[in-house]
């Protein structure tokens, strides 16, 4: 069993697509173990994008994910970390592959729906950000 730390972007709450989202995950028949709808503060939102920091698109970043409310989740399954990353598609959502949440959904780089950690010590360290004892 693995968990990862999974989230809906404020793009994915404000199109009404959070049910389809979870209905996803359901599907697939991984366990949601925590979740809340929350406002991330911009200072969080640095925290949890720390590598990007240096980036030209980090203040783009910032600024969308603490523009509406976002849904955050422990999610966990077998290889739960590589299970959410394929079914979330890639980054750019012109080269999701049909069938995937960007693929059917995305059409932004920016405003791509979801998060969901791409390693273990992501994992662990976004689920303490979000979910703290
Ligand atoms: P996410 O998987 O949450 O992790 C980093 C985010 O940065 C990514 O989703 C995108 O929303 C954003 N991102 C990555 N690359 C770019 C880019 N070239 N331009 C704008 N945003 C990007």
């Amino acid at each position: 069993m693995e968990r990862t730390f999974v989230m809906l972007k404020p793009d994915a709450v404000q199109r009404r697509l959070i049910g389809e989202l979870i209905g996803r995950i359901e599907a697939k028949n991984l366990n949601i173990v925590a979740m809340k709808m929350m406002r991330i503060e911009p200072q969080m939102a640095e925290t949890h994008y720390g590598e990007h920091r240096e980036k030209p698109f980090f203040k783009d970043l910032v600024d969308f994910v603490t523009s509406g409310p976002v849904v955050a989740m422990i999610i966990e399954g077998p290889n739960a970390i590589s299970v959410m990353r394929a079914m979330m598609g890639t980054t750019n959502p012109f080269n999701a592959t049909p069938g995937t949440i960007r693929g059917d959904f995305g059409l932004d780089l920016t405003q791509n729906l979801i998060h969901a950690s791409d390693s273990p010590e992501s994992a662990k360290r976004e689920i303490a950000l979000f979910f703290p004892e």
